[in-house]
């Protein structure tokens, strides 16, 4: 047989024991065998001057050819079972992959975006106000004097010591209504009407069962030449149907806010026991807003005439209203900040 063909069947033979080879040391072995300096391929390189003079050139190049191919093999192999050698088994590139965690979303931004969608459907756009704000808009442009005992309410986090000229101390803000003034201003300049919503961190100095110092409130404040009650009303139901579930009643409750005239409290009927009565709510009802209709003063400090415009406004918990759905169950509302991973992986 001539040296070309058994080289020939040589490639052959060690490409298929390449492909079969199972482990990286039996690898290493065959690669010695068939290349190391005394291995069966040298073997061939020693008959080169058996072969006549005018076949050598062509039988030359063969065998490099061949080498080359081999050596490929080989490092490629290598790389395969390289991966598995920790376990000493192939890495088998046909096995399905591993499944990443999947996580999602807080509770609670789940609950803003659900919010936002549902009032953006209204008409109502968000807009974003400070946390760290003036004395001025968390209170007195809502018609809350220095020194009015209904400023109790809101156990606040002062930021500053003394006043800093005419807005008074900083706070963290304890409500979202503080963004009411800041809105209408930069409406009325322009002459234009207000529909807004303004979802944002609240600070109070409480903690329990139903109360974090750090909370979520979304405010809704509408103002224009014919707004009236009924659409207060209007609205507050669109968005418990739609959020709570069509089975879910509403009740407004006269209260008094400072910044509204004629105010309300708003509760819905409890998701836990259908309005019976039970632990969670006493009464059947659960409070989840306050709303009114915007305090003249608080028009005219927003720069709206309050002979020619009115106003409504809510502010929800957003913390107290997402824990408030049907299938919630969430006794704690510190738990929602616990950073418990089993919580979270609940919902
Ligand atoms: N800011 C009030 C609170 O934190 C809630 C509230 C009451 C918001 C009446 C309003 C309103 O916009 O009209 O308790």
């Amino acid at each position: 047989m001539k040296l070309t063909d058994t080289l020939a069947e040589l490639l052959k033979k060690v490409k298929k024991d390449i492909f079969d080879v199972k482990e990286y040391n039996a690898l290493m072995s065959l690669e010695f065998r068939i290349l190391g300096r005394k291995g069966e391929l040298a073997a061939f390189v020693k008959r080169i001057p058996d072969i006549p003079l005018d076949e050598r050139p062509q039988a030359g190049q063969q065998l490099n050819a061949v080498k080359k191919e081999l050596e490929q093999l080989f490092t490629d192999k290598k790389k395969v079972l390289g991966l598995g050698k920790k376990t000493g088994t192939a890495f088998d590139v046909t096995l399905p992959g591993t499944q990443q965690p999947r996580g999602h979303l807080h509770l609670v931004t789940a609950a803003i975006t659900e919010f936002e969608a549902l009032f953006s459907q209204l008409g109502f756009n968000r807009r974003r106000y400070p946390e760290v704000e003036w004395d001025y808009y968390a209170f007195e442009a809502l018609n809350m004097p220095k020194d009015h005992p209904a400023r109790d309410e809101w156990e606040t986090f002062f930021m500053s010591e003394k006043p800093i000229g005419d807005m008074g101390r900083m706070v963290l803000t304890p409500h979202t209504s503080s963004g009411q003034v800041r809105e209408m201003k930069k409406r009325s300049a322009d002459g234009q009407p207000t529909r807004m919503i303004n979802i944002s961190k609240c600070y109070r100095r409480q903690i329990d069962i139903s109360h974090v110092p750090m909370f979520h409130q979304i405010e809704g404040l509408a103002v224009d030449k014919e707004i009236t009650m009924t659409q207060l009303i209007g609205v507050v139901e669109y968005f418990v149907k739609n959020f709570f579930g069509q089975d879910r009643k509403v009740r407004f409750r006269p209260f008094h806010f400072m910044f509204t005239e004629p105010s309300f409290e708003i509760d819905v009927s409890c998701g836990l026991c259908a309005g019976k009565g039970c632990s969670y709510c006493k009464d059947g009802w659960c409070e989840i807003a306050g709303a009114g209709m915007t305090h003249p003063n608080v028009l005219k400090a927003g720069g709206y005439d309050p002979d020619v415009y009115s106003g409504f406004a809510f502010g929800f918990g957003v913390e107290r209203a997402y824990t408030m759905k049907s299938n919630m169950n969430i006794g704690d509302i510190r738990q929602l900040y616990s950073n418990d991973i089993r919580f979270l992986e609940q919902f």
